[in-house]
């Protein structure tokens, strides 16, 4: 089965491409290294030892999605590309509109026309706003607080409209919760430019001391120590459930979270970085950043059932493989 991987250089769609290359999948990568480099697909080769095909296109240039299809006729497409940061998306929300819907539309109507039937798309937990309780399961009321969450909520709305339209596509929704840690080879993983938004990026620049101290946005959250709750995933757990999903027997449109099931708050995650990487990490504790809800974390059980998901590493591994990555490539 030949599979189209669009952000395939990203920090999910990487891992996700490692392992499909693995299981013998063909994979063709899109990307227009918006936000990657193309330096992944060398290491992709090393871990792998196998060749994939890239294009360094920008998917909302619709014309280039038919030149790849064209060409490729790939038989599923796995759908990471897209612009993912919160903040910058309230600064700039035409830009996210744009991007990640123009994008997403331009591959749907060439795969339409190229009778490509199988979709995976990256969709997120933000989706679901902030929750009237826990877990979240895949039936919570969506409202999205922020223009990149509209962008998830108005694709997976189109994509509802189209499977309506069009029952032979085959369409699975993932709804990823945080992922983090990185590829064991130490070759692939998540080191955002400039001063990162997210709290695991964030802790790592810490460790090398790029950055002074870790500001704790909020300590009067109702959670177990007043600090805001997650549910941390393996990035390597969080990419297995792409192949899960592209080898579901189910048909039709279909829509699972992934995350572990389990909530840690801040403290706790950097009480286990501290630990298991026997660094101190300064910390200090600062307003609430506007926006975050107290406590967020998935019900996995749709996806256990389904897909037989599962998650094989815990947090010390996202503490330790995050760091490990960030050491190994801090000169690069
Ligand atoms: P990433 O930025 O590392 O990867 C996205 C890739 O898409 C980048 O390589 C970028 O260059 C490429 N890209 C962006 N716009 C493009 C375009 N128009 N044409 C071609 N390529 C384009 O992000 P990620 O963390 O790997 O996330 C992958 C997907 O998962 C995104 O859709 C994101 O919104 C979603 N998601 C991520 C998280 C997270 O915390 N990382 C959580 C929930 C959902
Ligand atoms: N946090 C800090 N300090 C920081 C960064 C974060 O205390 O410097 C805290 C936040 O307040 C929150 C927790 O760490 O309580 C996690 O914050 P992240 O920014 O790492 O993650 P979010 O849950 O806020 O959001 C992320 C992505 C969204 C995605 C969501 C669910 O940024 O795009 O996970 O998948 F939708």
């Amino acid at each position: 089965m030949k599979v189209l991987v669009t952000g395939g250089c990203g920090y999910i769609g990487s891992h996700t491409v490692v392992d499909l290359l693995n299981e013998d999948y063909e994979v063709v990568i899109v990307d227009n290294l918006s936000n990657s480099k193309i330096e992944v697909i060398d290491k992709i080769k090393k871990i792998t030892g196998k060749e994939v095909t890239f294009y360094q296109y920008d998917l909302c240039d619709k014309e280039k999605v038919e030149i790849v299809f064209a060409r490729e006729n790939p038989d599923a497409v796995i759908h990471f590309a897209g612009l993912k940061a919160v903040g910058e998306s309230v600064q700039k929300p035409l830009l996210y509109y744009e991007n990640n819907l123009i994008s997403t539309l331009n591959l749907l109507e060439i795969m339409q026309k190229y009778k490509a039937r199988k979709f995976v798309f990256s969709s997120s937990a933000t989706v679901y706003g902030k929750p009237a309780s826990l877990p979240i399961d895949e039936t919570f009321p969506l409202s999205p607080t922020n223009p990149y969450g509209t962008t998830k909520l108005m694709i997976e709305n189109i994509l509802a409209d189209l499977y309506q339209s069009d029952n032979s596509f085959d369409i699975t929704i993932l709804r990823y919760f945080n992922p983090i840690g990185a590829h064991k080879s130490g070759l692939l993983g998540e080191d955002p430019n400039g001063i990162p938004n997210n709290l695991m990026p964030y802790i790592v620049k810490v460790a090398t001391k790029e950055l002074p101290v870790l500001n704790v946005f909020g300590n009067d959250y109702d959670t177990v120590d007043g600090t805001g709750v997650r549910d941390y995933i393996h990035v390597c757990d969080l990419s297995y459930g792409h192949v899960l999903a592209l080898k579901n027997k189910r048909v039709g449109l279909k829509i699972y979270n992934l995350g572990t099931g389990m909530g840690t708050s801040v403290l706790e995650l950097v009480n286990m970085f501290e630990k298991v990487n026997n660094i101190k990490i300064d910390r200090q504790f600062v307003a609430r950043r506007e926006g975050d809800i107290d406590a967020c974390y998935a019900s996995n059980a749709k996806a256990k059932e389904e897909l037989n998901f599962e998650c094989k590493y815990n947090l010390e591994d996202m503490c330790l493989d995050s760091y490990n990555y960030v050491k190994n490539n801090i000169n690069q």
